[in-house]
């Protein structure tokens, strides 16, 4: 991480707050959306791997630990466990799934195996001889989520069954005097509609976790902790046009002031309008100082023959890096470089497969060995958190709800050579995909919907004529994180609209065709 002249990214640029929950995570689909949970309860919290020790889980001073779930089963060898002296530091502590598991397994109960598996929704019956606090208002019965195999048979000495399921005869345990609690089923997840009334109960109740987690304390320790790291320096960012560099910018903005420029690197390869929003939006209206540079015909100049995906966007990158270096250089004295780098991004580097699918052109992602120091501001949110920082910080709603777009922009959207041509009717196109997407009201349902321009031509009839033209592929997905997506399931009203619309407005494309490709096997992007 560390060249001559960088520092330890964010280490004292994130807004971490005095108290902490961390949420140790043994291999969960859900570890991070547990984090998101405590975190929408206003508590601020963190996500660590299991393989923590006891040390350094108290050197954290954590207000509460929160043991997340797992594929795995406590018998199986090599099985993910807690280092056991955790048990003994008296801290607050929730079992989730294999995380209650442990609690049973690692404290002397009996975790039975090979019972009967629940999965999905079944009823959890709270034993009206011992309710526990954990389900001191609860419901008699409840709907919960459950996804296990093993189930705990015995509790642990000084712990109690409170209450069960009919494949888990301990569905909920605790020891009130050992601060420990523990769940089967998944209190997270939206299928469990009390589950955040559980979480609720276990933070503030019981672990007395305050919710002091808000917008204006997120928004106050960052600009804080961005004030102590530059000092009196200067600092630049790349602007993209996107959420996350954006945000950084405006919270570097208000922490800072005219001692952070802006640049904005205009590829020629953006959405039509875009470069004319961004300038006005951080120019006038949040009056930063904006270098815009047009370098358009650079691009395209170096584009020009090249067709291959992979070359495409190598050339792509080396242009930008060129560009910004250019630009950044007549910045005297700048020795900051503030990045849009995210909490799950944190998470994932150094664990996210490294196999290569597609080399990443990130505007935000500049090289480190651009002699910056890094401030990352967003070091430690997650993406809901950043819109909502954003539109606290007067960013408008085209920004802070713009749908992601690739650093080599329309380039990797355009099948084979890029020319200005192309670039004009594809812009056309896909604004056309995205207005009628706007205008159905499901942009904030659909994760990403755009046009991709073929390098193939079609036959069609138009008036009469014959047409020889392209054809346009309208790509629409649902996505949680980019990982993994479905084909939107459109309604054929809107893409007859949109398939209309593209063709008698824009000149050049007969012929529009719907993608209807999942990731995997396909990506989201065409190249
Ligand atoms: P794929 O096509 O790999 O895309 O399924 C996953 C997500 O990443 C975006 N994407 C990029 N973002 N630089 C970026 O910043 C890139 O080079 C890049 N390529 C793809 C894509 O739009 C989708 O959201």
């Amino acid at each position: 991480m560390s060249s001559p002249n960088t520092i330890d990214a964010g280490s004292n640029t994130v807004a971490a707050p005095a108290q902490v929950v961390l949420v140790v995570d043994f291999g969960a689909q859900y570890a991070q959306l547990i984090a998101r949970r405590v975190r929408e309860l206003q508590v601020y919290s963190e996500i660590v791997p299991h393989t923590i020790t006891a040390e350094e889980l108290a050197a954290r001073q954590p207000a509460a630990i929160i043991l997340s779930g797992g594929p795995a089963s406590v018998h199986v060898e090599g099985a993910p466990r807690l280092d056991q002296a955790i048990f003994d530091l008296d801290i607050p502590t929730l079992g989730i799934c294999y995380g209650a598991q442990l609690i049973a397994h690692q404290l002397g109960g009996t975790v039975g195996r090979n019972a009967q598996g629940e999965y999905g929704r079944t009823t959890l019956t709270r034993d009206p001889g011992t309710p526990g606090a954990l389900l001191a208002d609860a419901e008699a019965t409840q709907t919960v989520w459950m996804s296990h195999f093993d189930a705990i048979t015995v509790v642990p000495d000084g712990f109690e069954a409170c209450g069960s399921t009919p494949n888990a005869p301990v569905a909920v345990l605790e020891s009130e005097r050992r601060r420990m609690w523990g769940v089967q089923y998944h209190p997270e997840v939206g299928h469990t509609p009390a589950g955040m009334e559980l979480l609720r109960r276990f933070l503030h109740d019981l672990a007395g976790c305050a919710p002091t987690w808000t917008m204006d304390s997120i928004i106050d320790t960052s600009v804080d902790a961005i004030r102590a790291q530059i000092g009196p320096g200067r600092a630049i960012c790349g602007l993209s046009g996107g959420v996350d560099s954006a945000v950084a910018a405006a919270l570097v903005h208000r922490a800072i002031g005219p001692r952070l420029t802006c640049v904005y690197v205009d590829t020629g390869l953006m959405r039509l309008g875009e470069s004319d929003q961004v300038v006005e939006t951080f120019q006038k209206h949040q009056g930063i100082e904006l270098i815009h540079v047009r370098a358009g015909d650079r691009f395209l100049e170096r584009l020009a023959g090249v067709t291959d995906p992979e070359d495409k966007r190598k050339t792509i990158g080396e242009v930008f890096i060129r560009v910004f270096e250019e630009a950044s250089g007549g910045i005297e004295d700048a020795d900051f470089l503030v990045q849009g780098t995210l909490y799950p991004d944190v998470i994932e580097s150094g664990t996210a497969d490294a196999a290569k699918i597609k080399s990443h052109h990130n505007v935000g992602g500049l090289p480190e060995d651009l002699q910056f120091k890094l401030v990352e501001p967003l070091r430690n949110l997650f993406k809901d958190e950043v819109r909502n920082v954003g539109s606290e910080l007067g960013l408008p709603d085209e920004i802070v709800w713009r749908q992601p777009f690739p650093g080599p922009g329309l380039g990797v959207r355009i099948i084979g050579e890029v020319t200005a041509g192309k670039v004009a009717v594809l812009q056309r196109a896909d604004a056309i995909v995205r207005e009628e997407i706007a205008a159905a009201g499901l942009e904030r349902e659909i994760w990403q919907a755009f046009a991709v321009l073929a390098d193939i031509r079609t036959v069609g009839v138009m008036g009469d004529e014959r047409t020889y033209a392209h054809p346009v592929i309208i790509r629409a997905v649902t996505s949680d994180d980019a990982m993994t997506a479905d084909w939107a399931r459109l309604p054929y009203e809107l893409l007859e609209t949109m398939s209309n619309r593209i063709i008698n407005e824009v000149d050049g494309i007969n012929r529009v065709a719907y993608d209807v490709t999942s990731k995997p096997p396909g990506t989201i992007e065409w190249e």
